[in-house]
C-alpha cells in the first residue's frame, strides 16, 4: 500500500472521538496500542446502550426483547464476518485471541497429532501463539519446529527444511509482529502449506482493524483477533475457521446452549458457529465489538493505515538520529505496522518506560510477551513504541524528548 501524504489524513476528529485522549490532552501520549487501543464513543455508547435499552438473553427467549437481542448479536457476527471475508457462521466469539488459539490447539490439533509430527512456528510468536504449541508437542510428543529471523528481523523462509513436509501439521504465526512491528508473508506461505495439505493458523491480534485482512484471499485454515487492539471491548476476541476445519473441531467449553440434544449418558452438539458458544453470549461486548468495525469502517481505514505508516516513518527516522539507540525491524516502514521497539544502549528500558511515563508519554518496556524472540536478540526487554490512527507527530515529538531526557538523566 503507497502512502498517502500527511494532509490526507487528519488526525484531530479521530482524536476527538476517543473520550479518554480528547480529556486528556496534551498531558497525554498514549502510544502503547499494540497492547492496547483506546475506545471511541461509538464503542463506549454500543455498551451503554445495550444495557440501557437490549439487555436480555440470546438465543434463549421468545419474548420481543430477548428476541431483538438475538438479532443484534447475530447482526454484530455479520458485520464481524464481513469485516474479515468470511461466511457469518464461520465467526466464533471467544474471549481473546489467546482463547481462540487454545481452542484450535485443543479442540482440533490434540487429537489429530501424533508423535513425530511438526507444529511450525516463527521466533517472533507471543506467547499467546507459543505456549499452547508448546503443551501439546510436549504431550503428544511431536516436534515444535521454529522459522528464524533475517537480520532485519523479517522471516528467513529460505532456510526452514521441513516446513512445507508430510510430518508438518500446522504453521502457527503471526501477521505482524507485536514487537518487530514485521508484515509476514502470509499469501506465500498459505498457498504453499495448502498445497502439501497443511494447516495455517494466522494470529491477527496485530492487524485486523489496522489492515485489510481478508481469510478468503488468505486462505487460511483460521484465524484469530482480539476486539481490544481494535478499538473495541476487553474481554471479546473472534476465532474464523474453514468449515472443513471447524466441522473436525471439538468444542473446549461444553454447558448451556451449545447442544441438540442430552440423554443421560450422552449428546448431540449444534452446529457451528453454537457448538463453540456455550454458556451465556456476551451481547454487549459483541455489539462493542461491531460497532469498533463500524468505526474503523467510517473513518476509512486504508487512510488510516497509510497516516499510521507515515507516523511510523517519522518515529523510525526521529529515532535513528538519538545516540546509542538500537532500533529492532525494518527502517522502512512501509514493511512494517505501526510498531517500534528500540532500546537506548545507556538507559535501561524500564528507566526508559518510566521516565516517558512521568512526561505523559505511555509507551512500554519489558520482553512483550516474546521471550523466544528476546533470547534470539541477545537482550531481556526493549521500548515499544506503538501508533494508531489518533496519533500525531507531536506525539513522536514528546516520545523523542522524553529518550532525550532519560539519556541527559541516566546515560
Ligand atoms: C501478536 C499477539 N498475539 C496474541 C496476543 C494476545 O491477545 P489477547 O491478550 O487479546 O488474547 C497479543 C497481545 O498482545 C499479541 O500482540
Amino acid at each position: 500500500m503507497k502512502i498517502k501524504p500527511f494532509d490526507v489524513f487528519d488526525s484531530a476528529p479521530v482524536l476527538a472521538d476517543v473520550p479518554l485522549l480528547a480529556a486528556a490532552g496534551e498531558s497525554l501520549h498514549y502510544l502503547d496500542n499494540a497492547a492496547t487501543t483506546q475506545k471511541p464513543n461509538a464503542v463506549i455508547d454500543a455498551i451503554s446502550d445495550c444495557y440501557r435499552q437490549h439487555n436480555a438473553p440470546v438465543h434463549r427467549g421468545l419474548y420481543d426483547l430477548a428476541e431483538n437481542a438475538s438479532q443484534l448479536y447475530e447482526t454484530a457476527r455479520r458485520t464481524l464476518a464481513k469485516f474479515i471475508g468470511a461466511a457469518s457462521d464461520q465467526l466464533i466469539f471467544t474471549r481473546s485471541a489467546t482463547e481462540s488459539i487454545n481452542m484450535v490447539a485443543q479442540g482440533w490439533l490434540r487429537p489429530r497429532l501424533n508423535k513425530g509430527d511438526q507444529i511450525w512456528l516463527t521466533r517472533m510468536e507471543h506467547h499467546a501463539n507459543y505456549l499452547p504449541w508448546q503443551a501439546l508437542c510436549r504431550d503428544n510428543g511431536a516436534r515444535l519446529r521454529i522459522i528464524e529471523l533475517n537480520q532485519d528481523g523479517t522471516l528467513d523462509l529460505e532456510n526452514c527444511t521441513g516446513l512445507y513436509d508430510a510430518s508438518t501439521k500446522l504453521i502457527a504465526l503471526t501477521q505482524v509482529s507485536n514487537v518487530l512491528g514485521v508484515i509476514n508473508p502470509l499469501k506465500e506461505i498459505c498457498a504453499k502449506a495448502a498445497g502439501q495439505g497443511i494447516a495455517v493458523m494466522i494470529d491477527a491480534a496485530q492487524s485486523v482493524g489496522h489492515m485489510p485482512v481478508d481469510v478468503t484471499e488468505l486462505d487460511c485454515d483460521f484465524l484469530v483477533f482480539s476486539a481490544h487492539k481494535m478499538f473495541g471491548p476487553n474481554g471479546i476476541g473472534a476465532l474464523y475457521g474453514k468449515a472443513e476445519r471447524l466441522n473436525q473441531m471439538e468444542p473446549l467449553l461444553l454447558g448451556g446452549g451449545m447442544v441438540d440434544h442430552v440423554s443421560q449418558c450422552d449428546s448431540i452438539w449444534m452446529p457451528y458457529p453454537t457448538k463453540f458458544e456455550a454458556g451465556s453470549q456476551n451481547l454487549a461486548d459483541a455489539l462493542g465489538f461491531a460497532a469498533a468495525v463500524n468505526w474503523i469502517r467510517q473513518h476509512d481505514m486504508h487512510a488510516m493505515h497509510a497516516h499510521v505508516t507515515e507516523l511510523t516513518q517519522y518515529a523510525l527516522d526521529s529515532l535513528a538520529k538519538l545516540n546509542n539507540v538500537e532500533i529492532y525491524g525494518p527502517r522502512d516502514a512501509e514493511q512494517r505496522a505501526g510498531i517500534v521497539s528500540f532500546n537506548l544502549t545507556d538507559v535501561h528500558p524500564h528507566d526508559v518506560g518510566q521516565i516517558a511515563g512521568e512526561r505523559g508519554v505511555a509507551i512500554r518496556a519489558g520482553h512483550h510477551c516474546c521471550q523466544p524472540l528476546m533470547q534470539q536478540l541477545g537482550i531481556a526487554a526493549t521500548a515499544r513504541a506503538s501508533f494508531a490512527p489518533y496519533n500525531n507527530r507531536n506525539d513522536v515529538d514528546a516520545l523523542i524528548e522524553s529518550l532525550h531526557a532519560a539519556q541527559a538523566l541516566m546515560g
